[in-house]
């Protein structure tokens, strides 16, 4: 291999290697199935429905949205490993065909066939990601939000549910109609 075909080489791969792979903006803390059952109740999943799962951990929501509400769930999550995780125990349980993970930063993720998207994220992240959700996510697609609001953004519910003496609040906001 000669001096100048390492060269170009390395201005192909180079760019490849530089690109950045996103950032993680929330640690992976699950949360626990009474907050996920009524987050996903107050959002009124349903048949029919895409509910997307912003920082899918290990999927837990994505397997309830199926198990429990008949819904079809997407999770996007950036930790390789923790995304493989989520893959694989939906693999286990035979759901494959009704839930999937993408490892993917949510900044460039679709979020567009979304009737209901779900987040356990931080007060930053939310605001972070309103102008994506205000630019992609349809009209009435209720987006519900575990501990953290969503700074500019009006609930139309807040709610409070107790797991082990522990105060979860769980914020439900509904995605109006673009305004000319
Ligand atoms: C608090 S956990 C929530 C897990 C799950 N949604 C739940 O409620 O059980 C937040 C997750 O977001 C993921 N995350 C952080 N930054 C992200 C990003 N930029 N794009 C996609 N996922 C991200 C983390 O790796 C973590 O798994």
């Amino acid at each position: 291999m000669t001096f100048t075909s390492v060269l170009s080489a390395l201005f192909v791969v180079l760019p490849v290697l530089a690109q950045p792979v996103g950032q993680r903006l929330a640690p992976y803390v699950p949360s626990p199935q009474e907050v996920i059952d009524r987050m996903l109740e107050l959002a009124q999943a349903r048949q029919g429905d895409t509910v997307i799962d912003v920082g899918c951990g290990d999927g837990r929501i994505l397997i309830t949205a199926v198990q429990k509400f008949k819904a079809r769930a997407v999770g996007i999550e950036i930790d390789p490993k923790i995304a493989a995780q989520a893959s694989d125990t939906i693999l286990k349980l035979g759901l494959q065909n009704k839930a999937r993970v993408v490892r993917a930063d949510v900044f460039d993720a679709d979020l567009s066939q979304a009737d209901v998207v779900t987040l356990y994220l931080t007060t930053s992240f939310n605001e972070k990601l309103r102008p994506k959700f205000e630019q992609s996510l349809k009209p009435g697609t209720r987006v519900v939000s575990h501990d953290y609001g969503i700074r500019g953004w009006n609930p139309v519910e807040v709610e409070e549910v107790f797991v082990h003496g522990r105060r979860h609040r769980i914020f439900l906001y509904v995605v109006e109609s673009k305004k000319n």
